[in-house]
């Protein structure tokens, strides 16, 4: 049986996850909107990622015996300065992510919630991943800037995720 306060804490990551997956989601519009048409399906691939995500600790608090209460999600920002900008804001935000996980494990260890502790061991190696992907293509794309032939070259390449 999950405490209430584990309970409450697992409600707000699947807000966190939903919101990722809207946030991801309106990054792959604007893409959409400048016909970088790879880095549109990347983002809609990462957008459909959350949705999994968000599922994975929906399933956990009715396992643990809880209850899942959704709660209303932000609308996320609908442009962007720049591709670059984009993605170094999608970088940001799985950073931002990173620091919810880890302080989900440090709330369950406290409370020797050990279920819920191994559970999130899976986001925990995620997130790792989620950033080590990330941040190599932010970094690519602020150098790139606006030069179109990096652009396209990097859209091409993006656009084979989950091909
Ligand atoms: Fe569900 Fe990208 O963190």
């Amino acid at each position: 049986m999950l405490s209430s306060t584990m309970e409450k804490a697992l409600n707000e990551q699947i807000r966190e996850e939903y919101y990722s997956s809207y946030l991801y989601l309106a990054m792959s519009a604007y893409f959409e909107s400048l016909d970088l048409r790879g880095m549109a399906r990347w983002m809609r691939t990462q957008a459909q990622e959350e949705h999994g995500h968000a599922m994975k600790f929906f399933d956990y608090v009715f396992e643990r015996g809880g209850t899942v209460v959704l709660a209303a999600i932000d609308a996320p920002q609908v442009t962007w300065a720049s591709p670059a900008a984009a993605f170094a804001a999608a970088l940001s935000h799985e950073r931002h992510i990173t620091g919810c996980i880890h302080r989900l494990v440090e709330a369950a260890a406290a409370e020797h919630d050990h279920g819920t502790v191994n559970f999130l061991q899976w986001f925990v190696k995620e997130q790792v991943e989620e950033e080590a992907t990330a941040e190599p293509i932010a970094r690519r794309l602020e150098k790139i800037g606006d030069n179109m032939v990096g652009l396209l070259f990097t859209d091409r390449e993006l656009g084979s995720r989950g091909a």
